[in-house]
């Protein structure tokens, strides 16, 4: 768990005083993603920094796991802490290998012991270990020295990861690539993760919670559907856009519809031809309503992963699970 009470940073530059962080309060709970969201300059950046203390706090404490951070020794605090940014970072002079090995070897880990961790890291990130051992970043393409920065924050397993826009820098297709293999990591390692983005989407899609800000200020803390469902002030709502009810069905699927909203469903007398459109369970429901949109009879069939039919979907299940007048929707979606 990581506390934030009454944080602020104030930057003193060429006499004058800048406040980037302005009173922040919050509670991240223990393996959960918090995404700092917000335009630039509005200290997201800042903020996180202060956790590991490369930034120093002008006013409030931080605690992980109870302990004030100012409580810790600043080197042993940065060990226990993974920090990946957007440039990767990674030393242009060493091979991959040991750029991922550089924490556990000041850790004092044994050959044979980093030698496995880094085998292990590379598989989980898709890397084939041998093929990279002694490659340098500058043989990679972006997409792979992000991973291996991402890996090298892993190597000694910290409990936390501070992570400040590591994909920003990627084309899209690859982006939501390395967002969805971090999401499946994150499944098995369950780390406290600190995530800056300027993206809403990104952050819908790997919030647990989300942490919008404005000029150092919080101005709305809360998951995903909590915000896109009811934003706090004028800001959180120009922010996150005005296709909001549409970015919220992004974090639905199909499955959901067929769990909560069974009477809507029929599941009887369905006609489903090998060329008709379909959804399967695990479909978004953003994805479902284009389907809806381009089906001419305004139903579209769910199969399972036998392509048997489950039910049918049509524009009334949507209205009657997510509140959303169908035809709001449809306007918003064209
Ligand atoms: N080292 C610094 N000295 C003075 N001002 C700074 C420094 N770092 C950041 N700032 C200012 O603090 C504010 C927040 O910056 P930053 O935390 O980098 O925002 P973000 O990451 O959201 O873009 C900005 O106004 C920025 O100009
Ligand atoms: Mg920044």
């Amino acid at each position: 768990m990581i506390t934030f009470k009454n944080v602020s940073k104030i930057y003193n530059s060429s006499g004058k005083q800048v406040k980037a962080v302005d009173n922040v309060n919050m509670t991240i709970e223990k393996g959960e993603i918090c995404v700092f969201l917000g335009p630039s300059g509005c200290g997201k950046t800042t903020l996180l920094r202060m956790v590991n203390r490369l930034v120093q706090i002008s006013d409030g404490t931080i605690d992980i796991g109870g302990k004030d951070i100012y409580s810790l020794d600043a080197i042993e605090l940065r060990r226990s802490i993974g920090y990946v940014i957007q440039q990767n970072g990674l030393f242009p002079n060493m091979t991959i290998e040991e750029n991922i090995n550089v924490v556990p070897k000041m850790l004092g880990w044994d050959q044979a012991k980093m030698k496995k961790r880094y085998s292990e890291l590379m598989e989980t990130m898709g890397l084939n270990p041998e093929e990279y051992r002694k490659r340098f970043p500058w043989e990679l393409s972006g997409g792979q020295q992000q991973r291996i920065g991402v890996a090298r924050a892993m190597a000694a397993d910290p409990p936390v990861m501070l992570m400040d826009e590591p994909f920003g820098a990627l084309d899209p297709i690859i982006r939501e690539h390395l967002q969805n293999e971090f999401l499946r990591i994150q499944k098995d390692v369950k780390k406290t993760i600190l995530f800056v983005s300027h993206d809403i989407d990104e952050a819908i899609r790997l919030g647990d919670k989300i942490a919008i800000f404005n000029k150092g200020q919080l101005m709305q803390f809360g998951t995903p559907d909590d915000i896109l469902a009811n934003p706090k002030n004028d800001f959180v709502q120009d922010f996150i856009g005005s296709d909001r009810e549409i970015k919220r069905l992004t974090l639905l699927t199909v499955k959901d519809l067929l769990n909560k909203g069974k009477k809507a469903i029929r599941k009887s007398n369905i006609q489903f031809e090998a060329d008709d459109s379909f959804v399967t369970p695990d479909t978004d429901l953003r994805t479902a309503l284009s389907e809806l949109l381009s089906s001419p009879s305004g139903e579209v069939v769910i199969v399972d992963q036998n392509h048997h039919p489950l039910g049918v979907i049509s524009f009334s299940d949507f209205d009657l699970f997510t509140g959303v007048h169908p035809t709001t929707l449809k306007t918003v979606i064209q």
